[in-house]
């Protein structure tokens, strides 16, 4: 079927432990042709593996990779402070770009990227986002449908071991802890289901007294049609929402209960270290689940995981009846009790991601999760600091609709 499309290439900026994860050997997602062509990484054992096993190119920095690389689009998964610098050198090189989240680490960077792809008339698609996943697009279907009523509100509730976990100390203090490193899933999530527009943002971040970073927040926020929302994140490894969740992980694999006090127990050992030994155990830790460093923690030839992807507790309070996810789909609370929705599983949030890329390349349909959309979550994410900074609510001016 997919003989006679086109074949999409794709280069990888930055092979770490983002990359580790989404690197894939299928050459067909959605029944879309795509190739992994070339990828540009500083570490040069990262660089070999990537030749032995895709036996593509590799570069040692952005600036060849998009210059000289045989790709169409250039995934950018480099730290979220080189984001603003790489959008742009690809959009320079005439490269389509998928970012990774967050975005950026401004508003004001946001927008130099966006100025930037749309001065070369390349998409950008903002990358990496659980809004794309199987149970959320079919929670926004049933909403949009009102086939239980009127949305009334939105809870969602994360707590794992996010902090403790392949985290830099640099890294935690850049992105405020799990602020603009997950905050930007929790936003995505909620703004796909209430529909995009939010009005007024209260926050408060919690401290994680081992990590001496953020360790979370409590938001409360309100849409433009009043609709109000919770989001609730801990990343201190104390409690864990899998394990209301059937333990499953947020890949949709099994997530061993033991995980949280795992990482807890050797963050404090390290945290028992001088600054410098602290340093290299976390860098260490870091670089285990980095890309060349590792074998692949999921075997992606070994097929799909066998549940749906589960990023935190989110209930869809509608008039007529509540929506959860399931293991395996959504489950609806509605008159006569809970019934399940069995959802597909091979379209996941990166290769739904990758497809709706395709599509916007050789097809020419729009990119709904584009620039806007992701500069949109980062004004949110942003507000939760600053809320709490200011002691206010804080009006959103950045918002754009799911225009679904
Ligand atoms: N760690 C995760 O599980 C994960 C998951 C999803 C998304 N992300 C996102 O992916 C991005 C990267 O995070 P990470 O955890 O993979 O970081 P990482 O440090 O593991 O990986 C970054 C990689 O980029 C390379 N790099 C840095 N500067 C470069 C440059 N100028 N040119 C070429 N390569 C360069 C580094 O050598 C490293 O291999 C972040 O935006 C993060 O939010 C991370």
């Amino acid at each position: 079927m997919s003989n006679n499309k086109r074949i999409l290439k794709l280069g990888f900026l930055g092979l770490g432990q983002a990359t580790s994860k989404l690197l894939d050997r299928r050459h067909e997602i959605d029944g879309l042709p795509y190739k992994i062509t070339a990828a540009a990484d500083l570490r040069p054992h990262a660089r070999d593996a990537f030749v032995r096993e895709f036996g593509g190119q590799a570069f040692d920095s952005a600036e060849a990779l998009c210059r000289d690389g045989d790709i169409d689009v250039v995934y950018v998964a480099t730290p979220a402070e080189f984001h603003r610098e790489h959008v742009e050198i690809a959009a320079r090189h005439g490269r389509h770009v998928v970012c990774e989240k967050p975005m950026a680490l401004s508003i004001e960077d946001c927008e130099a990227m966006i100025a930037a792809c749309d001065k070369a008339g390349v998409k950008l698609l903002a990358g990496h986002t659980h809004s794309f996943d199987a149970p959320i697009r079919e929670m926004r279907r049933i909403i949009r449908s009102g086939e239980i009523g009127d949305l009334v509100m939105l809870n969602t509730w994360n707590f794992n071991d996010f902090n403790h976990r392949g985290r830099l100390l640099h890294e935690l203090r850049t992105t405020h802890g799990p602020i603009l490193n997950q905050g930007p899933h929790q936003v995505d999530v909620v703004r796909q289901l209430g529909g995009g527009m939010i009005r007024k943002v209260m926050a408060k971040p919690i401290r994680d007294s081992l990590s001496q970073a953020e360790g979370g927040y409590i938001c409360f926020l309100e849409f433009e049609s009043g609709v109000p929302a919770t989001l609730v994140y801990d990343g201190r490894s104390q409690f864990d929402t899998s394990e209301l969740f059937w333990w499953t992980s947020e890949g949709g694999l099994h997530r061993p209960p033991s995980t949280n006090a795992k990482a807890r127990k050797a963050y404090s050992e390290w945290r028992s270290l001088d600054e410098t030994g602290l340093a290299a155990a976390l860098e260490q830790d870091k670089e285990a689940g980095r890309y060349g460093a590792v074998i692949h923690s999921v075997d992606k030839e070994a097929g799909i995981p066998p549940h749906q992807p589960f990023f935190g507790l989110t209930v869809v309070s509608c008039d007529h009846g509540t929506m959860r996810q399931s293991q395996n789909g959504i489950l609806i609370y509605g008159d006569g009790g809970p019934r399940e929705i069995v959802l597909e599983r091979s379209l996941r949030g990166r290769a739904a991601e990758l497809s709706e890329m395709y599509r916007g390349i050789v097809e020419g349909k729009p990119i709904f999760h584009d620039g806007r959309w992701a500069m949109a979550t980062l004004e949110v994410c942003q507000a939760i600091i600053d809320s709490a900074r200011e002691s206010r609510e804080i009006a959103m001016t950045r918002q754009v609709s799911t225009n679904d």
